[in-house]
């Protein structure tokens, strides 16, 4: 068959960027940890903030995920950094995919896993600097255009 996965991909996941080595995130502003539901892996991201303009310094992560994990969240860490809290919390997995070069629809879900973690960094960094009021639910996300199926649908399905 052919290979379904872009030369960018195969490069993030032989190199990834950005890896968090070793376990103390005192150094960070926001963390966040996410399981995937739909196949059990884990996946942490860290984030550091320049406070005054409220933009992502640094973003460092790992992750007992796939080969599509690793590499769509390398892709992330890079993404971000500059981008102000607001538009990185608005990233999509469907950007994600796309500035991988692709990914094949039944690993969609993998890229979801980084960035619902980078969600959940940013709102820890807003709990932690005292501005509950901007953390900000999950959205409900269409991951799969032709069946309109969202990732709170697949959490649903696995949960039953
Ligand atoms: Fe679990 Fe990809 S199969 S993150």
């Amino acid at each position: 068959g052919e290979w379904a996965y872009s030369d960018k991909l195969k490069e993030h996941f032989m190199n990834p960027k950005n890896i968090l080595q070793g376990e103390n995130t005192d150094d960070f502003d926001g963390v966040g940890m996410e399981g995937n539901l739909q196949c059990g892996d884990q996946m942490m991201v860290v984030i550091k903030v320049d406070k005054e303009k409220e933009t992502i310094t640094d973003c460092q992560w790992k992750t007992y995920g796939c080969a599509s994990a690793i590499a769509s969240t390398s892709v992330l860490s890079e993404m971000v950094k500059g981008r102000t809290l607001d538009a990185a919390f608005h990233i999509s997995p469907k950007e994600v995919a796309l500035e991988l070069g692709g990914l094949p629809d039944h690993k969609i879900h993998c890229s979801v896993l980084g960035d619902k973690a980078l969600r959940s960094a940013i709102n820890n960094y807003y709990t932690r600097n005292g501005q509950e009021e901007k953390v900000k639910q999950e959205q409900v996300k269409v991951i799969c255009q032709c069946m309109s199926i969202t990732d709170h649908d697949i959490e649903d399905a696995v949960l039953e």
